[in-house]
């Protein structure tokens, strides 16, 4: 938050608030905390950084809002309100240990935006230029600048038109008070199918359950809870499926959609692109699997009463795409969430998600 010392509330306040704001999650302080009715006060200017007036009488952009001059990853108002921090211009920690400073669940936008970061996150408008070697989000089912109304979104995320809102579709009001974050609740994260949402926001969006600290400080038995299926699916016009992993494939089409030789009937032929919303079967390496590793989660295929579930259930969740990957960005080429060149087969290496679920190829 650049514009904090605007925020004066009493500190006395803070530790009973950030309890209540744990179990709301949704914003809660006084509307002038983010909202200004003329963007005028004794004749200043109230948008920082001299933005202009934004959207909904915000008195910042997105970035604004969710980035820091300093390390912290949760900013906390002093009104009860904490906001989760994408973009710090400092290192921060990771993977996350708990620490003020531990990158959040997503990751975080400080890697892509350093010189030469570019393939280590998205590259989203107000953060970084477009991304210089991809020119769309590679084998999805649009060519590159297939139409100006598509472009932004899915040829890239470097444009007005999309940067964050090409991902989420914000409802900080809505306050779900159901454990699985559903439309009732703004959906998992505001991700969602955005050109639909903008007409029906409660039509297509990603199911999940929210960790109050956005995995700040995750273990076995404190993390997100990512929603997948076990389904065949191609292509479609809406997200049905309501996963994390369509949400993705969304623009990325062919890194689901084609990843089976038997697709679209089944999963039974050769994989040809790693699977991802496909299941862990309960057979070979796998077996080894027991304990939820938060570095390398999985996602459930139901999630009803699972909050921070400690084990893994084979047969029944799935691989997806943040198993491998964090959406904002990560130390790592290809935004993976662990150094893959450290990778090495047969050797015992607890820093290698792949060993995680390939259990047997580290010995
Ligand atoms: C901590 C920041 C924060 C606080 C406090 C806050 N808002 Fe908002 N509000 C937002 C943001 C961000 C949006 C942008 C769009 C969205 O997420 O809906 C928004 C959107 C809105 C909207 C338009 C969308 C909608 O849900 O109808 C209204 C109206 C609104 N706020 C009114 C208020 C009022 C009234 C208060 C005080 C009771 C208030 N806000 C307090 C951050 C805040
Ligand atoms: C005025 C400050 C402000 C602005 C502007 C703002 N946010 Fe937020 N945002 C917040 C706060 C505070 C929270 C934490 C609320 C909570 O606990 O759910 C938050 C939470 C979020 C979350 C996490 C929601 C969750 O379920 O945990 C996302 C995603 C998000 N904002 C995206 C955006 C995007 C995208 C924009 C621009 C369209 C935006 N925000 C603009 C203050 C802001
Ligand atoms: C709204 C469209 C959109 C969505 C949704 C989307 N991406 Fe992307 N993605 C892009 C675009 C455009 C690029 C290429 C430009 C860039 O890197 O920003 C890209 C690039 C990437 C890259 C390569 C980064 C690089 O520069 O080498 C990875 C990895 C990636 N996306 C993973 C994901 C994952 C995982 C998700 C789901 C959590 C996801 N994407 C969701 C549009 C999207
Ligand atoms: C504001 C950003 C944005 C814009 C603009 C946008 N899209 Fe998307 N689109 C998304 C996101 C995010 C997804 C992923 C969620 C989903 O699958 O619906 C997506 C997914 C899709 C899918 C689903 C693909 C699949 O594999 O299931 C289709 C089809 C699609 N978009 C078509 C279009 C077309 C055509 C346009 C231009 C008229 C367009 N989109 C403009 C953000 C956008
Ligand atoms: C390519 C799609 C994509 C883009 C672009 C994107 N996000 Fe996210 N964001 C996600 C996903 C997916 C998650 C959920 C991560 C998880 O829970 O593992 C997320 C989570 C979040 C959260 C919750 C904290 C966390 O790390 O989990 C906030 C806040 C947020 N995003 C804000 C933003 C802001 C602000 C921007 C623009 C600077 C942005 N996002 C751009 C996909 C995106
Ligand atoms: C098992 C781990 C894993 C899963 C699951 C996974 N990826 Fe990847 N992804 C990788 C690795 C590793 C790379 C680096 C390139 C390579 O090794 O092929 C990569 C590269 C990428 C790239 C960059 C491609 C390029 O040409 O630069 C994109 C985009 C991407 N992944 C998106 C996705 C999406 C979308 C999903 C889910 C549908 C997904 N990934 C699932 C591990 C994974
Ligand atoms: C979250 C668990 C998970 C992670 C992490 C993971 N995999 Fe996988 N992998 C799977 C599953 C499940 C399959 C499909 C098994 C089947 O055929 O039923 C698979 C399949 C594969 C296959 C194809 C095997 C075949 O028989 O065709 C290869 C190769 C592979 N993974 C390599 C990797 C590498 C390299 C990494 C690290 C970048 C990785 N995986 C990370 C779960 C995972």
């Amino acid at each position: 938050m650049k514009n904090r010392h605007r925020f004066i509330y009493p500190l006395l306040i803070v530790p009973l608030m950030v309890l209540s704001a744990s179990a709301i999650a949704r914003v809660q302080g006084p509307c002038s905390a983010c909202h200004t009715m003329h963007n005028s006060q004794d004749g200043q200017q109230m948008v920082a950084g001299g933005k202009g007036a934004q959207e909904t009488l915000l008195v910042d952009d997105c970035v604004g809002c969710h980035s820091s001059n300093g390390s912290a990853t949760i900013v906390d108002m002093g009104n009860g309100d904490r906001v989760p921090i994408v973009f710090n211009t400092v290192e921060p920690t990771y993977p996350p240990d708990g620490s003020a400073s531990s990158a959040l669940a997503g990751g975080n936008f400080y890697w892509v935006a350093q010189v030469g970061g570019d393939n280590k996150g998205h590259n989203v408008y107000g953060i970084s230029d477009t991304d210089s070697v991809l020119s769309g989000p590679a084998w999805t089912f649009f060519a590159p600048g297939h139409s100006t109304n598509c472009s932004p979104c899915h040829d890239t995320l470097a444009t007005k038109n999309s940067g964050c809102k090409g991902c989420h579709y914000p409802r900080h009001h809505a306050g779900g008070t159901s454990e699985v974050v559903d439309a009732s609740g703004g959906w998992y994260r505001f991700l969602g199918a955005l050109p639909a949402m903008m007409a029906d926001p409660t039509s297509f969006g990603v199911k999940g359950i929210e960790e109050e600290n956005w995995e700040q400080n995750p273990s076995a038995s404190r993390h997100n809870g990512y929603f997948g299926t076990k389904d065949v699916y191609a292509k479609e016009l809406f997200m049905t499926r309501y996963t994390i992993g369509q949400f993705c494939s969304g623009c990325h089409g062919n890194f689901h959609h084609e990843m089976n030789a038997d697709q679209p009937v089944d999963y039974n032929g050769a994989w040809l692109r790693h699977p991802s919303d496909v299941v862990i079967p309960n057979s070979g390496e796998f077996m080894e699997m027991n304990e939820y590793n938060p570095l390398v989660p999985v996602a459930k295929t139901s999630l009803g009463g699972k909050k921070n579930f400690a084990t893994v259930e084979l047969d029944q969740d799935v691989v997806t795409c943040v198993s491998c990957h964090r959406p904002h960005g990560s130390p790592y080429p290809d935004m993976l969430r662990w150094d893959y060149n450290t990778c090495v087969s047969g050797t015992e290496n607890d820093e290698c998600g792949c060993f995680v679920c390939h259990a047997a190829k580290d010995n």
